[in-house]
């Protein structure tokens, strides 16, 4: 065998070793971009040497994602894939196989889009209307999830406007917003169930559902950014697709651009800011403009030869795990974090990674010594993905949650059915310090020109102990301190005051108690009015408020029962500050006696303006369904409240339902 054979050969059984790996044991060890280069390099080799090329050649695997449990599509025409480009000089060599197929004076235009990364749809309309929805499948044959993709917001079920073909095949992808995502799994914590970690997994699972009400309850959203087929033939240009598919009614997306200029193209990929994009993209997609010259070029394998993937550099990478420490938070969770081998990631040397909870190290099983899979996804901190348990040596240390904290000493707790260790020390001196900056902070009682180091600043110079001696602060304490000159000292001041004069929810929210977030302290003021009279409740009580659990009821009952909290209450009423609430006016009774939930996104009032409205008429807002509810107000992107409202035979109202109840005390029919 020559000696490329046997590289070949040494590829082949590698990656086909990585595959079983990945998909079968669901231990890689590799990141995907390792995977991508060495297939990468298999691909060249045979390309260079075709007669290389054996038939159990991973290179020759057509991917599938099809589902035994759906019915099959076959496709108007293969749903062809995309060759790529790891970096700049890539794409130059692109442009060259590109030009030497064309005859000389061809002039080439482009068009760049993000590379969408979700799942392949192909959409088909008949009439103007959405008559078949398919997943990729194997390119030929893919998995019918019709009744799902037409719960998808962004995918028209009939066409706008005039002059769309009377038959009509789009490809697009479908995919979560960062902002999206992040809200399914706020419903997951809401609901106790483990949160997703990978977007695009949740997507594909999401579409592939069984029961449509479950997809109907997600956010998904859709990209549409070819043309397939089309009666009377497909537009001129992919410039010109892209703007017929607009008027059509999809989305299409706002960062695709058309360049006459190839140099001004290749600056415009180099400039590209990924992080800043509202949905997960690996790369930017350059399609040859015209129509005709795409066809021209055709395609090679799977890949046409008129279009290449820029794709971004990976944001994974392989490192050790070197130790563990627990950051203390404000109300004493402690947070691990991972001191890594310093890593070049993304741009940026990363030596510290979120592990997320000591739950969540236990069920992956990482070990200090690890070998670990760190990832960067968009704007958030780099986190570890998992162990790589192929390079374990037996030399790794388990890693338990420390028994007391790493700060002030005192006991560590685990609270019944909590995921999260917490230190038991109100009087922790991390947690001090925390809890006066998340008090200063511009969501809670916001005072300008005081942060994270001057907090710090004050603490340490012992000028503040708690966040009632922020308001006793004089002017000549302030100047003593490092980059207080007069003029920002005399504006600190003067916030200082205004703050004493802000609503009492935005107070009680302030004072960092477990689990109160602006909604709940609202929901304390419109029962309590007072600071004091709040001070005073019993667990009873609390729990009588519909929106508070017993959970956060007797985190309420702990926090006013600690005495240096009812020292910190004495101290802010001597020093002024507002402990007065406003109560709510009524409106009128057309809601007595009735129970609301609310869900999803109102076409016009906030979620806030609705419930205040739904109070001052009489009624009241709860936080979950239950056989008690009397109508569900449900909007755009309704959640599982609207599900089992459906089971229950809740009724359900949109704004306009609401809004009509409110006038009439009727339902509208
Ligand atoms: S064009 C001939 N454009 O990337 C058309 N694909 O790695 C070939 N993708 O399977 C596809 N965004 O699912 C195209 N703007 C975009 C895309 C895009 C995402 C996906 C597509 C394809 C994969 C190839």
């Amino acid at each position: 065998m020559s000696d490329i054979a046997a590289h070949a050969a040494e590829l082949r059984a590698q990656i086909h070793d990585h595959n079983y790996r990945y998909h079968v044991l669901n231990l890689p060890i590799i990141t995907d971009g390792e995977y991508d280069r060495l297939l990468r390099e298999l691909l060249d080799l045979e390309a260079a040497h075709p007669e290389l090329i054996t038939p159990d050649s991973p290179t020759q695997r057509v991917g599938s994602d099809t589902s035994e449990d759906l019915p099959k599509v076959q496709h108007a025409a293969p749903i062809l894939s995309l060759g790529n480009a790891l970096n700049i000089e890539e794409v130059f060599a692109w442009r060259e196989r590109v030009s030497k197929l064309l005859t000389a004076d061809t002039q080439l235009d482009y068009v760049v889009e993000p590379k969408f990364d979700g799942l392949t749809i192909v959409l088909t309309y008949e009439d103007g209307v959405l008559v078949r929805a398919a997943t990729r499948g194997n390119g030929d044959m893919g998995d019918d999830v019709t009744t799902n993709v037409r719960t998808i917001r962004t995918i028209p079920l009939r066409l706008q406007g005039e002059g769309y073909p009377t038959r009509l095949v789009v490809r697009g992808e479908v995919l979560f917003l960062k902002a999206d995502f992040q809200l399914v799994n706020q419903r997951q914590v809401e609901m106790g169930l483990p949160t997703y970690v990978n977007a695009r997994n949740t997507a594909s699972g999401t579409l592939k559902q069984k029961d449509s009400r479950v997809t109907a309850s997600r956010p998904l959203t859709a990209f549409v950014y070819a043309i397939i087929d089309a009666e009377g033939g497909l537009p001129p240009s992919q410039w010109e697709t892209l703007q017929r598919l607009k008027a059509w009614g999809f989305l299409v997306g706002d960062h695709a651009r058309h360049f006459t200029d190839f140099e001004a193209m290749v600056e415009y990929l180099k400039g590209f800011n990924r992080d800043s994009m509202p949905y997960e993209i690996d790369g930017l997609v350059v399609k040859v403009n015209s129509t005709a010259i795409q066809s021209e070029l055709g395609v090679v394998g799977k890949d046409p030869r008129g279009a290449i993937a820029y794709k971004f550099p990976s944001q994974e990478a392989i490192t050790t795990l070197l130790g563990v420490e627990a950051n203390v938070g404000r109300t004493g969770v402690l947070t691990p974090t991972a001191l890594l081998e310093p890593v070049f990631l993304g741009g940026v040397t990363v030596k510290q990674a979120s592990l997320h909870n000591y739950d969540l190290i236990t069920e992956k099983d990482i070990r200090i010594g690890d070998r670990v899979i760190v990832k960067r996804s968009g704007d958030v901190i780099p986190y570890v993905v998992g162990p790589v348990l192929g390079s374990r040596t037996g030399d790794e240390e388990m890693i338990t949650p420390p028994a007391t904290c790493p700060v002030c000493q005192s006991e560590v707790r685990q609270d019944e059915g909590e995921v999260a260790y917490y230190c038991t020390n109100s009087a922790c001196p991390e947690r001090v310090a925390r809890n006066i900056e998340f008090f200063v902070s511009r969501g809670a009682l916001d005072i300008v020109g005081l942060g994270e180091r001057g907090v710090r600043q004050l603490l340490g110079e012992g000028l503040i102990q708690d966040e009632a001696d922020l308001f006793s602060l004089k002017l000549d304490d302030l100047l003593n301190l490092e980059g207080f000159a007069e003029k920002k000292a005399e504006n600190l001041l003067a916030s200082i005051e205004t703050a004493k004069q802000r609503p009492l929810a935005r107070l009680i929210g302030a004072l960092g108690i477990r689990g109160v977030g602006w909604t709940t302290a609202e929901l304390l003021v419109n029962h309590y009015h007072h600071l004091d009279v709040l001070a005073q409740t019993s667990l009873e009580e609390l729990t009588q408020i519909d929106g508070i659990g017993p959970i956060m009821a007797q985190a309420i009952v702990d926090w006013f029962a600690v005495p240096r909290n009812r020292h910190l209450l004495d101290k802010l009423r001597a020093v002024g500050v507002n402990m007065q609430g406003e109560k709510v006016e009524p409106m009128g009774d057309s809601l007595a006696g009735l129970t609301f939930v609310l869900t999803g996104t109102l076409p016009t009032l906030s979620r806030d303006d609705a419930s205040a409205l739904i109070v001052q008429h009489g009624g009241k807002v709860t936080g979950s369904v239950s056989k008690k509810t009397h109508y569900v107000v449900a909007g755009e992107a309704a959640g599982s409240k609207l599900t089992k409202a459906q089971s229950l035979n809740i009724p359900i109202l949109d704004e306009a339902g609401l809004l009509h109840l409110i006038e009439s005390g009727q339902e509208t029919v």
